[in-house]
């Protein structure tokens, strides 16, 4: 398969979900049930024994969730998937899944805030201490790796957008015997697919682009059959974050249109990016294709980016004479949205921490969305026109 040079072949990947069985219907049903019954006491025991692979209870396999978790595994390149209810559940059970209290993990500076925040509850009540890395640092990555459980990355992080080169990350991670994971949730596998570069399991929020439409809250993780194996023995079940039918179903009909949406919001973003970069109000523009080059693995950006303006721009008029960027938290949906740096900065990473995940209060974060890059540029103009 590509590597996302043809999305319309990503796209063709996709459909191939439905194995005949639902009266040749080109949308697969929706399996809304918590449970499936036993044809009689023979069967019923040969599933608890294991030697029958068959729905019992959805929490533990549903065949809607199934065909999602096949696609998506599909498109990473992976052998296994598994869906959960949200990005973070599937974040805390691919993490609880690999350590136990004394191990360490190594963490690229400014992943997603809540995945900070876990390590900083939940994973210190374990007593599993997290240290914090640049991963633009190879040295100090080499350095902080021998001993550690797990390389948690995110490429490129959230809010300040740095790119790692995830191939060369992940050797180092094999090299000292530790399971590297990557959120790779901004560049869906239409534009890095992690495994391919030598990544162990892969994690996304399916509520961003492989949903696409803001309307479900879902996660997933994929890799090998072994790995995806551990996380379904150790954690999934129990933590109990498991994928909805319905959630899944919606998320096999984003999914069939995610190539396409990528390019729309890789090239509106991109032009958008630019002309910022071109502005006196404007001091810098965070979006990693404005570099010389991507990371090796990287083969195009999403919608998502950020910028610092200059002082003496009203951020706060900005925003609020912005009609089609909508003030709004998340992103990867149709819609644009922007999240003002000063506005986040209010929460505290944790109580009584002064961490601001590399947050600049003149920043602000933009979601490009699907409505058309010189509707968003106009919007934006006309907004300016007040703020500045
Ligand atoms: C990069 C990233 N990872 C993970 C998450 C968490 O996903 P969810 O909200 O689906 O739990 C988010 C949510 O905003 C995110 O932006």
């Amino acid at each position: 398969m590509s590597n996302g040079s043809d999305p319309f072949e990503f796209a063709s990947l996709a459909t191939a979900h439905d194995d005949g069985n639902y009266a040749e219907a080109v949308v697969p049903p929706i399996f809304q049930t918590s449970l499936f019954t036993f044809s009689d006491y023979d069967d019923m025991i040969a599933s608890y024994r294991g030697e029958k692979v068959r729905p019992i209870y959805t929490r533990g396999l549903n065949p809607t969730v199934r065909m999602f978790e096949e696609m998506l595994a599909k498109l990473e390149g992976a052998e296994d998937a598994l869906g959960f209810a949200s990005g973070m559940a599937a974040i805390s059970s691919a993490v609880l899944a690999f350590v136990e209290p004394g191990d360490r993990i190594v963490a690229v500076k400014h992943v997603y805030p809540d995945a900070f925040r876990l390590f900083g509850t939940i994973l210190k009540r374990m007593k599993v201490e997290v240290t914090y890395v640049d991963g633009r640092d190879e040295e100090a990555i080499a350095k902080a790796l021998p001993g550690a459980k797990i390389f948690y990355m995110e490429s490129p992080t959230s809010w300040v957008m740095e790119a790692h080169d995830v191939g060369a990350l992940a050797k180092l991670a094999k090299q000292h015997g530790v399971v590297s994971m990557i959120d790779n949730s901004w560049a869906s596998p239409v534009f890095q697919r992690p495994l391919t570069l030598g990544v162990d399991l892969v994690i996304h929020s399916a509520s961003k682009y492989l949903g696409g439409h803001s309307d479900v809250v879902a996660g997933v993780v994929a890799g090998s059959k072994e790995i995806v194996a551990r996380v379904k023995a150790e954690s999934y079940p129990y933590l109990g974050g498991k994928l909805s039918p319905f959630d899944a179903w919606l998320l096999i009909r984003g999914m069939r249109t995610l190539p396409i949406r990528m390019k729309a919001h890789e090239t509106a973003a991109m032009s958008i990016a630019k002309r910022l970069q071109e502005l006196d109000v404007v001091e810098t523009v965070c979006h990693p294709g404005l570099a010389n080059r991507l990371p090796t693995g990287l083969n195009g950006t999403s919608g998502l980016f950020s910028f610092i303006f200059r002082e003496g721009v009203d951020i706060r008029a900005f925003a609020d004479h912005l009609k089609l960027f909508k003030l709004g938290v998340s992103w990867g949906g149709h819609e644009s949205l922007i999240v003002p740096g000063e506005v986040v900065l209010q929460q505290k990473a944790q109580p009584n921490s002064a961490h601001t995940f590399g947050i600049h209060a003149r920043s602000v974060r933009l979601h490009v969305g699907l409505e058309g890059t010189e509707a968003l540029w106009r919007d934006i103009e006309e907004a300016l026109a007040v703020a500045s």
